[in-house]
């Protein structure tokens, strides 16, 4: 029996069955479109743990990067993808997505989405390292909302799907190799053993793993801890992608300042009112996320260690009614004094997306048989080392529908008793709080931004010392979630001993193609390095 806190007895909880045809993990954009891919082949259960609209979808603000002009378009949305990538992008997933991007958008049109229009026509913005205006925004910056709204409207009115709110996915069950189905856990307590013909992992990111997140609090990385614990490889997961823009105010949560206020012209300056980009990027503020992301790190640290504030200034920006283009931000702003057209708006770095994930192939098919996963929670590899503004909607929608496609080769639903308990600690950890809070800010210091080998290996510590054991809730769960996403980041960011993308290792400060132009792969506990077919060396 274990000695650790709140872990004093073991509990079995034995599970009930249920079954269905498929089982989709998350209703966000890229399980609910592969809902709507499936309800004609048989039934479809979608599970999500928290209310149908509460997930990164919802809140994503900036827009849909999609190629609507034709050849040139989707081939320069292709580079751009491949560019912001750091020489990590696979170059065939890359072209999935930018080809089959304006199909899936164009649905969305056919459902009753409904983006931005000025005099009729749909409307562009910009966000950094696209090299045209091909962002759709919808309700100005509520985007994923809209899209949130359309997908779940469409996926109610189609027979077969059933969606079931506030159940948390407890763990695949795993069967001669083979994923049969998935544990849930309802509000009541109560294990179900739910078995399918396949399962979706659509659950979405895992930004509360840091204590600085644009993130909701249901992006706890359930669905990679989870495949993780099932056997599953689990890919490049030192590239967290950190938000350059997340207002920066005491006691004030890390609201998300769309990229796309860039686009309409927002200049960054440093606390001495200089901007500062020139010395880091020929395109400025609108460089790649990565690199906007360090140096505003970068300039507000002082050479003493100490914070120094950092601006984003719109103050010039004339012939756009601020209000009307960015509502949702206007407003949250205005709850605490500040005005886009008025006001400088402190800005720091806080997590946001992560590039990593359940490695896929181009069809959602994970390295277990029925286990597939779409969208955040997966890596096709289409971002490579740091993701193009904007293109993880569209991830969502085109990996969530071909994912489906692939799910309907899956044989009959398995027969079997299933792995239908599990054992749990008898009571949550008694410092269960505390020790969250600690993982996500030691995560922080040591496994953000910049990282050396020092602080990488004392995070390895650290999560020795904040491990626990779970009980049968929610919280428990997140936890013991957090904490295996926290252990797969840092030891692939150890292992990685050069820059790239979103991963910076101060001690390894430059590309090393040489040794690194690989995806970092976790099987177990061991971290190798593999090319993916066609990986594209660039910048
Ligand atoms: C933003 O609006 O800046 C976020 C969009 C994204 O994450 O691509």
């Amino acid at each position: 029996m274990d000695s650790k806190p709140g872990n004093a007895i073991a509990s079995n909880l034995m599970a009930v069955s249920r079954e269905t045809d498929y089982l989709i993990v998350g209703a966000g954009i890229a399980g609910l479109r592969a809902a709507i891919e499936l309800c004609e082949e048989g039934r479809v259960l979608v599970v999500t743990k928290e209310a149908l609209d509460e997930s990164n979808t919802h809140y994503a603000q900036g827009g849909i990067a999609v190629a609507l002009g034709g050849t040139e378009d989707v081939s320069l949305h292709l580079d751009d993808t491949v560019g912001a990538g750091d020489g990590l992008v696979y170059r065939e997933a890359a072209r999935v997505l930018v080809e089959e991007g304006p199909l899936r958008v164009e649905e969305l049109l056919r459902w009753g989405t409904g983006f931005d229009r000025e005099n009729g026509r749909l409307m562009l913005t910009r966000e950094g390292a696209h090299s045209r205006n091909r962002i759709l925004h919808a309700n100005g910056d509520a985007t994923g909302a809209e899209i949130g709204r359309s997908l779940l409207a469409h996926a109610r009115a189609q027979r077969n799907i059933t969606l079931l709110e506030w159940t948390t996915t407890v763990d695949l069950i795993v069967e001669d190799g083979a994923v049969t189905g998935a544990l849930l856990l309802d509000t009541a307590g109560e294990l179900i053993a739910v078995r399918a013909r396949a399962v979706l992992l659509a659950s979405g990111g895992a930004g509360q793993v840091y204590s600085d997140t644009t993130n909701p609090a249901v992006a706890t990385g359930d669905g990679i801890a989870m495949a993780w614990r099932a056997g599953a490889d689990i890919s490049d997961m030192e590239f967290y992608q950190f938000h350059p823009t997340a207002l920066s105010l005491p006691g004030v949560p890390r609201f998300l300042l769309s990229e796309a206020l860039r686009g309409e012209g927002a200049y960054l300056r440093n606390s001495r009112g200089e901007r500062f980009m020139e010395r880091y990027h020929p395109l400025l503020e609108l460089a790649p996320r990565d690199v906007v992301a360090r140096a505003i790190t970068r300039e507000g640290t002082g050479a003493d260690g100490a914070p120094h504030l950092v601006y984003l200034d719109m103050r010039h920006v004339t012939g756009i009614d601020l209000r009307k283009r960015f509502p949702g931000i206007s407003a949250f702003l205005g709850q605490h004094g500040l005005d886009l057209s008025r006001d400088l708006i402190p800005v720091r770095p806080a997590a946001h997306y992560l590039m990593g994930g359940v490695r896929t192939d181009v069809n959602g098919r994970t390295s277990l048989p029925r286990l597939y996963a779409a969208g955040e929670v997966a890596c096709t590899c289409v971002h490579g080392a740091n993701r193009l503004a904007s293109n993880s909607l569209l991830e969502g929608l085109v990996f969530g529908a071909r994912a489906a496609a692939a799910m309907r080769e899956a044989g009959d639903v398995p027969t079997g008793e299933g792995a239908g308990a599990r054992s749990f600690a008898l009571l949550p950890p008694a410092d269960e709080a505390a020790v969250l809070k600690e993982l996500q800010q030691k995560m922080w210091q040591n496994a953000g931004l910049l990282r050396d080998a020092a602080g990488l290996s004392a995070m390895q510590q650290e999560l020795e010392r904040l491990r626990r054991e779970p009980a049968a809730s929610r919280a428990s769960l997140e936890l013991e979630n957090l904490h295996a996403v926290a252990e797969l980041i840092v030891m692939s960011a150890l292992a990685r001993e050069e820059s790239r993308g979103a991963h910076y290792r101060n001690d390894f400060p430059g590309r090393d193609d040489a040794r690194f132009a690989r995806h970092s792969i976790v099987r177990g506990r061991t971290v190798s390095f593999e090319a993916a077919p066609e990986a594209v060396l660039t910048r």
